[in-house]
C-alpha cells in the first residue's frame, strides 16, 4: 500500500527507493515492495542513451511517468523536475509542478540545489499543497558547473555548502532530500542534524534510506561498473544472451516448435490446393 509522507518520515527502517521509467520498472519496483519510486531524470541517460540529463523535456518526463504509474499504482511516486523547468520563475516552476502532478499521479516533485532562487520555489510549492524533495551534493543538472560528475562536500567550502543547502531546503519545507555522491561522514552529519530523511546515493550507510538507478543495481548495461552502485543482477548479459539463443534457434530452424505453432483440420486444408 502507498505509504504517506509521516509514515514515510517516521519509518525505523531505511527507507528504500529506487528509479522506475516505464511501465514494467513501476511493477517491478512496486511487486518488490520498495518505499518510494523515483522517476529520476537519468531517464536521459539510462533509457534515452543521451550522454547527460540536460536533454530532458518536461514532456518525457510526463511520458515515462505516466507509464510508470499505471504499472505502480500504489506506491509513492516521485518525479524530477528535468533541467530548465523550473528555472525561469517561481510561476512557471509552480505550472510545471502542477502539470508533472496532474498529467502523470505522481505524489512529489524533486528538484536540485539550494540557491535562492530554488529556496523560492521549495516554499512556494510545498505552500501550495506540492511535497518536494530536495536534492543536494553532486547534482547531474549543472554537474558541468560544478565541474564535472564528481564526488561533492570534500573541503570545508563545499561540505559546508551542502550542509547549509540541506538545512535550508528543510526550513522551505522539503519533506526529504537526495544527498549524491557526497562523504560517509558528512551524508551522516547532515542526516542527523535534519528531521526530515535523507536519501543517500553514494553517500553511505547513514542516512534515512537509500536510492539506485534500477538500470545500474540490474546491471543492465554489461560492463559498465560504478563505485556508488552494487550490481544486484546482471540482467544485460541475460537479456544479450537470451537474444542470442533465440537467434541462434531461428537460424537452425529450432524455433518456432510445434507447442508455438497453430493446428488447423486437414480436411480445410486440402481444400486449398
Ligand atoms: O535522476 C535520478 O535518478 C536521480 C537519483 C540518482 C537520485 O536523481
Ligand atoms: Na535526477
Amino acid at each position: 500500500m502507498k505509504r504517506s509522507i509521516p509514515e514515510l518520515q517516521h519509518s525505523e527502517v531505511p527507507l528504500v527507493m529506487v528509479t522506475a521509467y516505464d511501465y514494467p520498472g513501476g511493477r517491478h519496483a512496486e511487486a518488490a515492495g520498495v518505499d518510494l519510486i523515483l522517476v529520476g531524470d537519468s531517464l536521459g541517460n539510462v533509457v534515452l542513451g543521451y550522454d547527460s540529463t540536460a536533454p530532458v523535456t518536461l514532456g518525457d518526463m510526463i511520458h515515462h511517468a505516466r507509464a510508470v504509474r499505471r504499472g505502480a499504482p500504489d506506491t509513492f511516486m516521485i518525479v524530477d523536475l528535468p533541467f530548465g523547468t523550473y528555472h525561469t520563475g517561481v510561476q512557471d516552476a509552480m505550472r510545471n509542478a502542477v502539470k508533472i502532478i496532474q498529467e502523470t499521479g505522481a505524489d512529489a516533485v524533486k528538484m536540485e540545489g539550494a540557491t535562492a532562487e530554488i529556496l523560492q520555489v521549495v516554499d512556494t510549492l510545498t505552500r501550495n499543497g506540492i511535497p518536494v524533495m530536495g536534492h543536494v551534493g553532486l547534482m547531474p543538472q549543472t554537474a558541468t558547473a560544478q565541474g564535472g560528475l564528481k564526488v561533492q562536500g570534500k573541503d570545508d567550502d563545499s561540505a559546508r555548502l551542502t550542509l547549509d543547502g540541506a538545512l535550508a531546503l528543510e526550513r522551505a519545507g522539503a519533506f526529504g532530500i537526495v544527498l549524491e555522491a557526497i562523504p560517509a561522514r558528512l551524508a551522516r552529519l547532515i542526516s542527523e542534524k535534519l528531521h526530515i530523511p535523507t536519501i543517500g546515493i553514494g553517500a553511505g550507510v547513514g542516512c534515512g534510506g537509500q536510492v539506485l538507478v534500477t538500470h545500474d543495481l540490474l546491471g543492465v548495461y554489461e560492463g559498465e561498473e560504478k563505485k556508488i552502485a552494487k550490481r544486484y543482477a546482471e540482467v544485460g548479459k541475460v537479456a544479450r544472451e537470451a537474444i542470442e539463443h533465440y537467434a541462434a534457434e531461428v537460424r537452425a530452424r529450432q524455433f518456432p516448435t510445434k507447442e508455438n505453432s497453430f493446428v488447423m483440420k486437414d480436411d480445410v486444408l486440402d481444400k486449398l490446393y
